[in-house]
């Protein structure tokens, strides 16, 4: 089962770039930059990945991100996800990028996109990873900060295909956000936000029908609504699921308890994704390989939910019949 999964052609949408700071590169940041962490080495940071919700889990998440202050920075971090990917073979990647999280200290929009962008072309170029790149607005903070972040971009829309939503759910619906989202829609971007991870389905509805996007992150509390499950399916909404997240983050008290085969039963369009690989112990095909070994989802299922991913990107027709064919030709 792991050749099969390490042979199919996998595609992620669902990737936070600052998820994948590994400790050892988080350590070499820190020191390139003459920043104290608050941990002895690597193990001790490891350690302190013990989250019991999504709040524990953000709060490191965002002292972590504190030691990427230069471009180079951001590119080393692309890079080292994107050699994860080759060696994945994740063919294709649509990638979170927290801007306000780096604006706040006052890192500039262009050292963050630039750095990013170059090492995205050059995993295009050197090794035919295409990418796109999605302007993820916190959800703790306002919508006039949000709608800030949105006009700092706009010299580099021409590197941006989206924007999404992430960050603290609970409290802070998707409704919040429907302006910043109508004005990205009028920019020409495309639109995503998280919502049921910890949040109720009534979240996904508002995601749905208020900020108008094609896609849910998460969205694995929609079995609490039979109607919604009902649209998704019908309208072939995709959910971009991260099952050792959830697990790591306490949605499912364990893997044999996740919802995801049940919702691909149910005819969702549900997609593997890794979220934030450093600190959720593993990357995307050890998301894969966990479906296999704690849920037994068959190969044909992981067949099927490797077709979804393709199907559910924004890849064009062309190549996404390419990819759909050598997926369907593996044995
Ligand atoms: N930011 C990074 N990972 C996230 C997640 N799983 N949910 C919400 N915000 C996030
Ligand atoms: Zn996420």
């Amino acid at each position: 089962m792991k050749q099969f999964i390490a042979a199919l052609p996998k595609v992620e949408l669902h990737l936070h770039i600052e998820g994948t700071l590994e400790p050892e590169l988080m350590f070499a940041l820190a020191e390139r930059n003459g920043i104290k962490l608050p941990y002895a080495d690597v193990a001790a940071l490891r350690a302190a990945y013990d989250f019991h919700n999504l709040q524990s889990f953000l709060d490191l998440y965002y002292q972590g991100a504190a030691v990427l202050q230069t471009e180079q920075d951001f590119f080393d971090l692309t890079w080292a996800y994107l050699s994860r990917c080759q060696a994945q073979h994740v063919v294709h990647t649509e990638l979170f990028f927290d801007p306000q999280t780096h604006l706040s200290r006052g890192i500039e929009m262009g050292t963050v996109i630039r750095g990013i962008s170059r090492a995205l072309d050059q995993a295009q170029t050197q090794w035919g990873i295409s990418s796109c790149l999605i302007l993820c607005f916190l959800r703790h903070l306002s919508q006039e900060d949000a709608l800030a972040t949105l006009e700092a971009a706009l010299p580099y829309l021409d590197k941006i295909q989206g924007v999404g939503l992430d960050s603290s759910e609970l409290g802070n619906p998707p409704s919040k956000f429907s302006e910043v989202f109508a004005r990205a829609s009028a920019l020409g971007l495309k639109a995503v936000a998280h919502a049921g991870e910890e949040g109720p389905a009534s979240y996904i509805w508002e995601a749905l029908d208020q900020l108008k996007v094609c896609r849910i992150d998460h969205g694995v509390r929609s079995v609490d609504d039979p109607r919604l499950i009902a649209r998704l399916a019908e309208e072939q909404i995709p959910l971009t699921v991260c099952p050792l997240s959830n697990t790591r983050l306490k949605v499912f008290d364990k893997m044999a308890d996740h919802n995801l085969l049940q919702l691909l039963d149910q005819d969702v369009c549900v997609t593997v994704n890794s979220d934030d690989p450093a600190y959720f112990g593993g990357y995307l095909q050890e998301n894969f390989e966990a479906l296999a070994r704690d849920l037994k989802a068959s190969r044909e299922q992981l067949r099927q939910l490797a077709l979804n991913g393709v199907q559910a990107s924004w890849l064009p027709v062309s190549r996404k019949k390419t990819l759909i064919a050598e997926i369907l030709m593996l044995p």
